[in-house]
C-alpha cells in the first residue's frame, strides 16, 4: 500500500507535468479575429517603404515550354476539370478548365501584348514597386543552348523599361514553380530538379539573367514558395510533376536539400555579379506562411500536430538558410549544405491566413488540415474558402523577426474575392496592413515594403480561371479588358497617405455584411 500511496500522487504529478509541458509546446487556437493593441490611426508606415503588387510568369504569360504548359495541355486533352470540393483540387486536373476558349489558356491574361497597359495601370495606382518572375523556359526553351534565347529577353528588357519609366522598382523571381519541359526528360534516371544536372541547367538559367538584367536590379527572390512547390508536387499531386510519392515528408527531403543548394548557387551569382557591378542588393526566398492552429483547442494531439506541422511547413526551410543544415522536422534528416548558413539578405513573406489542423488519436501521423472552420458559418473566408485571419500575420511576422532579426519584405498576400465591388478585399486590406503596422511598431520588426497578390486577376493553378486575386479584374469573355477593383482605389489612397487614415479603418476595419 505504501509504494502505491506514493505511486499514484506522483503518477498523477507526472501525468500533469506532461500535460502542462504539452500545453507551453504546442500552439493554441485564438478566439481573436486583430491582434489587441489600443493605437488610434493613422497608421503610419516606415519611409521609402515599398508598395506594389505581385505577379508570376506561367499565370500572366503566353504559355511558353514549360512543365506547367504541358500539364495544361494534357489536362485539357484528358478533359480533367474536376475539383474535389470548394478550394480542394484534384490531383492530375484543373478545375473548370474546358469553360475557357484556348485563346486564354495559351494566353493567360494576354500580358505580353498588355504588360505596358498593366504596369501603367500599376504607376496610376501609385504603386513604386512591382513584383514579377522571369520564365526560365522562355530563355531557355531548349536544353541544347547555352545562350538565353534573345528574343526572350527582349520581351523583359521591354518590361523593365516600362518600370523604370515609370519609377516603379523592379523585384524579380527567378522560380515560382515552373521549369523547362525539357528538364523533366529522364537523364541517368532522374527527372526534373532530381536530375545530376539541374543545377549546372539552374545557374546557366542564373548567370544569364544576372548579367543581362543585373543592373536594373536591387531586390531578388530567388524560390518562390518551395515548400507549396514540394508539397504540391511531389506529396499532393496536384502541380507537375503531379506525383503522390510514398513515405510523406521524409520522401521529399532531398528535394528540399536541392533547391536549398539552387538557393545557394543563385545567390552566389547575383552577388558575384553584383559585386562586379559595385551594386548592393539583396538577395532571399519568398515563404509561404500560414498560421497554423489546433481544430480543436482542448485536443491537445491537435495542438501538437498545429506545433510541428508549422515547423516543418512554415520554417524548416528558413532556418535551414538561417543555419546552413536542414532539418526536416518529426524525422530524423538532417543535412549540412555546403556555403548555405546565412545567405538570406531579407526574409520574404507570403501570408494566406490559417490553417486548422484535426489530428486523429488512432493514426496519430495522419491529420487533416482545413483552410476554414467548417462548424463555424460565421467564419469569415475568401471564395475559394480560406479563413481570413489577419492576426496571423503579426503572429508569422513577429515570429520570422524574432527568428532572423533580417529586414522583411512581404512578398505577397491576397484574397479571393471576385466582385468588382470587393467590399472584403478592401476589410482585407486595412486589416493586414494595420498587422503589418503592429508588426513594425510592437515587435519592433524592420519590415520594408508590401507586395499585394496580384496585381491583376490570372490563372491559379489547379484552381484553374475561377478565383479572383487580382486588384484589376480580367475580363476573359471580352479581349481581356482590364477593370479595377474598389479595393484598387483604397490601396492608392492607402500608398498616398503612407498610412492608413483614421477615415480607412474607420470604414473598413469591422468585418463587412454578408
Ligand atoms: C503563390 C501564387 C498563388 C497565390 C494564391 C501563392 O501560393 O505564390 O502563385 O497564385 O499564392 O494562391
Amino acid at each position: 500500500m505504501t509504494w502505491l500511496s506514493w505511486f499514484l500522487p506522483s503518477a498523477f504529478g507526472l501525468l500533469l507535468l506532461l500535460l502542462l509541458l504539452l500545453f507551453r509546446f504546442s500552439n493554441s487556437r485564438s478566439s481573436l479575429y486583430l491582434s489587441e493593441f489600443p493605437d488610434k490611426p493613422p497608421f503610419a508606415f516606415p519611409k521609402g517603404f515599398l508598395w506594389g503588387a505581385s505577379t508570376a510568369a506561367q499565370q500572366i504569360e503566353t504559355q511558353q515550354p514549360t512543365d506547367w504548359t504541358a500539364f495544361e495541355k494534357q489536362v485539357r486533352a484528358e478533359k480533367k476539370f474536376d475539383q474535389i470540393d470548394v478550394g480542394k483540387a484534384k490531383p492530375g486536373h484543373i478545375h473548370h478548365f474546358g469553360e475557357f476558349p484556348n485563346e486564354v489558356i495559351e494566353k493567360k491574361t494576354d500580358h505580353d501584348a498588355r504588360f505596358a497597359e498593366d504596369i501603367e495601370a500599376a504607376a496610376a495606382m501609385k504603386h513604386n514597386a512591382y513584383r514579377f518572375s522571369i520564365c526560365w523556359a522562355r530563355l531557355f526553351p531548349t536544353v541544347t543552348q547555352k545562350e538565353a534565347s534573345e528574343e526572350g529577353l527582349r520581351y523583359y528588357d521591354a518590361i523593365f523599361d516600362k518600370l523604370i519609366s515609370l519609377n516603379l522598382e523592379p523585384s524579380v523571381t527567378l522560380f515560382h514553380f515552373s521549369s523547362p519541359a525539357w528538364l523533366w526528360q529522364e537523364k541517368d534516371g532522374k527527372r526534373g530538379w532530381e536530375r545530376l544536372d539541374a543545377l549546372e541547367h539552374f545557374g546557366r538559367f542564373v548567370q544569364a539573367v544576372a548579367a543581362h538584367f543585373g543592373d536594373r536590379v536591387q531586390q531578388w527572390c530567388t524560390l518562390n514558395e518551395p515548400m507549396v512547390y514540394l508539397y504540391n508536387g511531389y506529396l499532393e499531386g496536384l502541380f507537375p510533376p503531379n506525383e503522390r510519392r510514398k513515405g510523406g515528408p521524409r520522401s521529399i527531403a532531398h528535394l528540399a536539400v536541392r533547391l536549398l543548394e539552387a538557393h545557394t548557387l543563385a545567390y552566389d551569382i547575383l552577388k558575384a555579379d553584383a559585386a562586379k557591378r559595385n551594386k548592393t542588393i539583396a538577395v532571399g526566398i519568398a515563404k509561404h506562411t500560414r498560421a497554423f492552429e489546433p481544430y480543436r483547442n482542448h485536443a491537445p494531439l491537435d495542438r501538437l500536430t498545429a506545433r510541428f506541422a508549422e515547423q516543418a511547413f512554415v520554417w524548416d526551410f528558413l532556418d535551414a538558410i538561417h543555419t546552413g543544415t536542414y532539418k526536416m522536422t518529426s524525422t530524423p534528416f538532417q543535412e549540412k549544405i555546403p556555403g548555405l548558413a546565412g545567405k538570406m539578405d531579407y526574409v520574404g513573406i507570403n501570408y494566406y491566413g490559417r490553417f486548422y489542423l484535426e489530428s486523429s488519436i488512432t493514426s496519430p501521423t495522419s491529420f487533416q488540415v482545413h483552410s476554414h472552420d467548417p462548424r463555424d458559418p460565421n467564419e469569415l473566408k475568401s471564395e475559394l474558402g480560406w479563413a481570413l485571419y489577419p492576426r496571423g500575420f503579426f503572429y508569422i511576422l513577429q515570429t520570422a523577426h524574432q527568428r532572423y532579426q533580417r529586414p522583411i519584405y512581404i512578398l505577397e498576400n491576397g484574397i479571393d474575392c471576385r466582385a468588382l465591388d470587393d467590399t472584403l478585399r478592401q476589410h482585407f486590406l486595412v486589416t493586414h496592413l494595420r498587422e503589418v503596422w503592429n508588426a513594425i511598431h510592437h515587435a519592433k520588426a524592420d519590415i520594408r515594403g508590401y507586395f499585394h497578390w496580384s496585381l491583376l486577376d490570372n490563372f491559379e493553378w489547379a484552381e484553374g480561371f475561377g478565383p479572383r486575386f487580382g486588384l484589376l479584374h480580367v475580363d476573359y469573355n471580352n479581349h481581356f479588358q482590364r477593370t479595377p477593383r474598389q479595393s484598387a482605389a483604397l490601396f492608392t489612397q492607402i500608398i498616398q497617405n503612407n498610412a492608413i487614415s483614421p477615415e480607412a479603418w474607420d470604414t473598413y476595419h469591422s468585418p463587412p455584411n454578408r
